[in-house]
């Protein structure tokens, strides 16, 4: 087993998944002014530091993402943000792109950007703690989208990341999400995640990533928002299983999936019926940032010096996520 497999399997394994806290300032800024909470650099680590250090970050957390702001901050208790994550005995990762640009020649699509300089933010990155990376490539769904240009230059950037950050030792997560917004069916949905999907593996390959140390966040596959054919949570599961299956080579270890918008419920209903059918032989597991946020954010907004009962929301979205990460999730333990 290589250092890099190791360090997948640490995060993902044992009913564990990845707290994805890694909004950008931007992002964050939009989260908390719908909860009527100033966006200052302070506020923004008490939510996070309140986070952290919620007790089921040791049974059901492997790896938190943080943002560049959070991965330099120290806690309002003077631990830094990385020491807090290792004392739960999880690892701190980092987002590392600089976002999602128009794509020149096809202004609709999106490319994500960040390769300049990279090399030697990891190394910084690295000294600080982090031993895994995120890098998010997007995707929207139409009559011609995604197109090949940006299934192409998207799968080239995930592939240059990954190479760069597996040789500063670290593992890549790989995060092609093809989103959720549009009218466009589940086949739909199936068809062009799974041409993304294996573009992504083509260029990694290509460019000699280790496939064995990264791991793949995808979405999952859904009708879009705004169909009027939705799915079952069962169909969802076996859909996403089949476009797996079919497109990411056995080596990977494992597969962390995003929540893209899902509600906090169908996020982890989706993810135990995913493990109840998983017949394959990766790892499933979640990787989500508002499926396990949400409800404690509401709640820590109301009084954002008081601790704990953000911390008991948090702690049950993260133990029900961990309960469907091995397929032992229930709407009776959901509702206990
Ligand atoms: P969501 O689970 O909110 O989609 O966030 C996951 C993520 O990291 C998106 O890049």
């Amino acid at each position: 087993m290589s250092e890099l497999n190791k360090i997948a399997l640490k995060i993902i394994s044992n009913g564990k998944g990845i707290l994805a806290a890694d909004e950008s300032n931007g992002t964050m800024t939009k989260r908390l002014e719908s909860v009527n909470v100033n966006s200052t650099p302070e506020n923004r680590l008490l939510f996070r530091e309140m986070l952290f250090s919620s007790e089921s970050m040791k049974e059901c957390i492997g790896g938190v993402i943080l943002y560049d702001e959070t991965i330099n901050q120290t806690t309002s208790f003077g631990k830094s943000i990385p020491d807090l994550i290792y004392s739960s005995g999880a690892l701190p990762g980092i987002k590392v792109d600089t976002g999602a640009k128009d794509l020149a020649n096809s202004s609709e699509e999106k490319i994500t950007e960040g390769l300049d300089g990279l090399r030697e933010r990891l190394k910084k990155y690295y000294e600080l703690g982090a031993r895994f990376t995120k890098w998010r490539g997007v995707y929207t769904i139409s009559d011609i989208y995604p197109s090949k240009l940006a299934i192409q230059s998207n799968a080239h950037a995930l592939a240059r990341y990954s190479a760069l950050v597996q040789e500063n030792k670290m593992v890549p997560i790989v995060e092609p999400e093809v989103l959720m917004d549009g009218d466009h069916s589940a086949d739909s949905c199936l068809k062009k995640t799974s041409e993304v999907i294996k573009k992504c593996f083509d260029e990694l390959i290509l460019h000699k990533v280790d496939i064995s140390g990264i791991i793949l966040k995808p979405n999952m596959i859904l009708a879009g928002k705004q169909s009027k054919n939705k799915i079952s949570n069962e169909e969802i599961s076996q859909k996403t299983l089949e476009c797996l299956k079919s497109s990411v080579p056995s080596e990977v270890p494992g597969i962390a999936f995003l929540s893209g918008g899902q509600s906090e419920i169908d996020a982890t209903e989706n993810l135990n019926l995913i493990n109840k059918n998983n017949n394959t032989r990766f790892i499933m597991t979640y990787s989500y940032g508002r499926a396990l946020q949400q409800s404690a954010l509401r709640t820590w907004s109301k009084n954002i010096k008081n601790i704990e009962a953000p911390q008991n929301i948090f702690n049950h979205r993260a133990k029900m996520c961990s309960l469907a990460a091995k397929g032992k999730w229930s709407k009776e333990l959901e509702n206990k």
